[in-house]
């Protein structure tokens, strides 16, 4: 199976859009915001030709401030489209209020997209389940209601619409455990219990894969990672196999805590959040290839990889040259400083400000001929973003770089056209702030 999706690749592998890389737990800039993607607890959803990237904004931290959509057509360069539900002035999605982990689904009976969210008070103790609908997937949605599922607490959720069309709400209830809620045919409210897990798991994820239903779901810990596990069954009322690990045991699930599976044409992305819950804003986002087959699922990590948006099919990421800040010619007052935690122990500082800062690096070989991923390692000592402008042969564009949290360099990536032959990369400043501090910059050779 794993051959033949190779291969898959090999074939279709002129399409346009097959060397950008989907870099776990760097900054994701998006395209038309220059900001850093705020959409963390996260689903996807594909409409029409696009998928549509749901979930919290937590510039502000815990508290309620937008359930943001960004749009793609090949899950690695997102738009913002706008937020489906903003804070309010009282209510459930008034100030200081808890919603997390927005999922949507289509109703092809009433075409209308149906919104399920957990909803809280500031101390989790209301455990409750939201439910909003909209017209459109990225469009304005009404916000409707919220309970305890069936009377029972509910805090993480997630959503599962089967090959029948029946819609599933995945909650977490602490006192009984990790249920499975059919929803009504119009998904708008819960009907009845499916299942209950005894064991104690959050964070639902479940997808289809040849008739066999995979539930995937963390260990309760809070912000902190742990090792999140999987269970199956044929039927969705059980019998559940019993929990397994699907990625290296000890990893934490590389950091992560699962939020979404999506499926891809014959494969699958898991879907995590890298939390900081000291710095919320700064949380990244870790998706990689998840191998599913027959009833077993297994993930590996990577620092970067590529994905083939119409085959589903996963590869390692290009081989790349790498390019040390302290090598750039400086200008405008950028210099070169000592740095213990970079490579080759300096890092590039003062870039931006005024006059702008600014390191060049004229001699960047590739032989990419497409759209491509710089990975520029940075460091970022403060709470909020910093920005550089980042321009390949004179074509310049915005990227977010996110507090490095003081655990040295951070990664940063901006998608970009390269020629074949030699390049010139010139980091700058952006509207006169401070830029990160740039310890060295990768571009891929093929
Ligand atoms: C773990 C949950 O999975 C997150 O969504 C969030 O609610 C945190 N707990 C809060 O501690």
């Amino acid at each position: 199976m794993r051959l033949l999706r190779l291969v898959g690749f090999g074939l279709s592998g002129l399409i346009v859009n097959a060397t950008l890389q989907i870099v776990p737990g760097a900054t994701w800039t998006a395209t038309n915001t220059g900001q850093h993607i705020q959409a963390h607890g996260a689903g996807i959803i594909k409409d029409g030709e696009k998928w549509y990237w749901i979930g919290e904004d937590k510039t502000n931290g815990t508290a309620f401030t937008n359930i943001n959509c960004y749009s793609s057509t090949n899950l690695v360069e997102w738009s913002y489209e706008g937020a489906l539900i903003s804070r309010t002035a009282s209510g459930d999605t008034g100030p200081d209020r808890v919603i997390e982990r927005p999922k949507v689904m289509h109703n092809k009976r009433t075409g209308k997209y149906v919104l399920w969210a957990h909803i809280d008070s500031a101390d989790y103790g209301e455990a409750k389940i939201g439910v909003a609908i909209g017209d459109s997937v990225c469009g304005k949605y009404s916000y409707l209601r919220s309970e305890r599922p069936l009377g029972f607490e509910s805090r993480d959720s997630g959503v599962f619409v089967d090959d029948d069309g029946k819609g599933y709400l995945l909650t977490e209830d602490r006192r009984n455990g990790l249920r499975i809620n059919a929803l009504s045919d119009d998904y708008l409210s819960v009907s009845s219990n499916v299942y209950v897990w005894k064991e104690k798991y959050e964070s639902p994820a479940m997808i289809k894969h040849e008739g066999v239903y995979f539930m995937f779901a963390s260990q309760l810990t809070g912000w902190s990672p742990n090792d999140n596990y999987y269970s199956t069954s044929t039927s969705l009322s059980g019998p559940w196999s019993s929990w397994q690990k699907f990625a290296d045991s000890g990893s934490n699930t590389y950091a992560s805590q699962t939020s979404f599976v999506l499926s891809v044409g014959d494969g699958y992305v898991y879907m995590g959040d890298r939390w900081h819950s000291e710095n919320l804003m700064r949380s990244t986002y870790v998706w990689l290839p998840v191998e599913i087959s027959g009833t077993t699922a297994s993930m590996k990590n990577a620092v970067n990889w590529i994905l083939d948006p119409g085959t589903g099919a996963s590869r390692a990421g290009p081989k790349e040259n790498m390019y040390e800040g302290e090598t750039a010619e400086l200008a405008n007052g950028a210099i070169s400083q000592a740095c213990s935690s970079c490579s080759g122990s300096k890092a590039i500082g003062y870039i931006g400000g005024v006059p702008s800062g600014s390191a060049t690096f004229s001699k960047v070989e590739s032989s990419a001929t497409t759209r491509t991923t710089l990975r520029i390692k940075h460091l970022n000592g403060d709470k909020q973003q910093r920005y550089a402008a980042i321009s390949v042969n004179g074509k310049s564009q915005r990227a977010a770089f996110l507090p490095d949290g003081g655990g040295g360099p951070a990664s940063s990536v901006v998608h970009v056209n390269v020629e074949q032959g030699v390049n010139e990369v010139k980091v700058g400043g952006v509207d006169e702030g401070w830029g990160p501090d740039i310890d060295r910059v990768f571009v891929p050779v093929e």
